[in-house]
């Protein structure tokens, strides 16, 4: 999955992600509502910062805030953007698989937004859980998305289109897409957790994608609790009953540190 750091490194990429207007997705605003009463009491470490979308409606409501990316591209342009406004907010780049420069029960807010996690292998990834459980304070809170596995089947569906020439091209990309990841297609059914070839930057992504029962299983098993589930469609929490219906093409996942 290292050719993921390359495309987020690329200058172009940067420039794509610092052109993002300042919103959040609709469970961000579901979750920054639930957790609004606490944030002014936690130092928090937003991980996979890109070029600092979040930045804007948390640095200054939390009682220290870092953001970290591995794309040097990404943390220098945060530096640019919010060097004046929050002069107090620190970028880093740092990789999510090794926080060893920070300290056990460091941060009482963990964010890792728009499904970076899903950027790392399933074995990186259990490190990473680790390494954030590992800095994550005493009853901390821990909020990532996550590209549901479930929205597969659709993602790798005909989507018909009025304009017969996007249409056509549409159906060769499908063609090449559906090429690149013959073997997973095959696992679809049975499997919790599969490694996409994206075709988005020349198929230059490798993207994770996780069945939410499987993504809380995980969550559990490395040290994570209450867990809540979020739809990108509604911005709502989902209950267990509607988990394995979800076809949303990602889910945002709220928890806290067990100890
Ligand atoms: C889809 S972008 C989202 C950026 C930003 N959070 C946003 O919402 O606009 C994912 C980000 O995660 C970062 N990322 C991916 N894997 C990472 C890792 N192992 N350690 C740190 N950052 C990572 C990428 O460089 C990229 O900036």
């Amino acid at each position: 999955m290292e050719t993921n750091k390359k495309v987020y490194s690329d200058s172009q990429v940067v420039k794509h992600y610092a052109a993002y207007s300042a919103s959040l997705q609709r469970p961000e605003r579901t979750i920054m509502n639930l957790i609004q009463p606490v944030l002014q009491e936690m130092r928090m470490l937003d991980i996979g910062v890109g070029a600092g979308r979040t930045t804007v409606f948390f640095a200054d409501k939390v009682k220290e805030y870092t953001g970290i990316d591995f794309s040097e591209g990404m943390t220098r342009a945060c530096k640019e953007k919010f060097g004046n406004t929050y002069p107090a907010a620190v970028f880093e780049t740092v990789d999510v698989r090794d926080l060893s420069r920070y300290a056990d029960n460091s941060f009482g807010f963990v964010l890792f937004s728009f499904n970076g996690l899903d950027n790392i292998s399933h074995e990186e990834r259990i490190v990473a859980l680790s390494e954030i459980r590992r800095v994550c304070a005493e009853k901390g809170i821990f909020c990532f998305s996550s590209h549901n596995l479930q929205c597969l089947p659709d993602f790798f569906g005909i989507r018909f289109r009025w304009h017969p020439v996007r249409f056509l091209k549409s159906l060769f990309a499908r063609r090449r897409l559906i090429a690149r990841n013959k073997e997973q297609i095959g696992k679809f059914p049975e499997a919790d957790h599969v490694t996409i070839f994206d075709d988005v930057y020349d198929f230059g992504l490798h993207t994770y994608y996780i069945r939410p029962s499987a993504q809380i299983a995980q969550l559990k098993k490395n040290g994570f609790g209450e867990v809540k589930v979020f739809s990108l469609n509604t911005g709502e929490e989902l209950r267990e009953q509607q988990y394995e219906a979800a076809t949303d093409s990602w889910l945002y996942y709220l928890c806290s540190k067990l100890t």
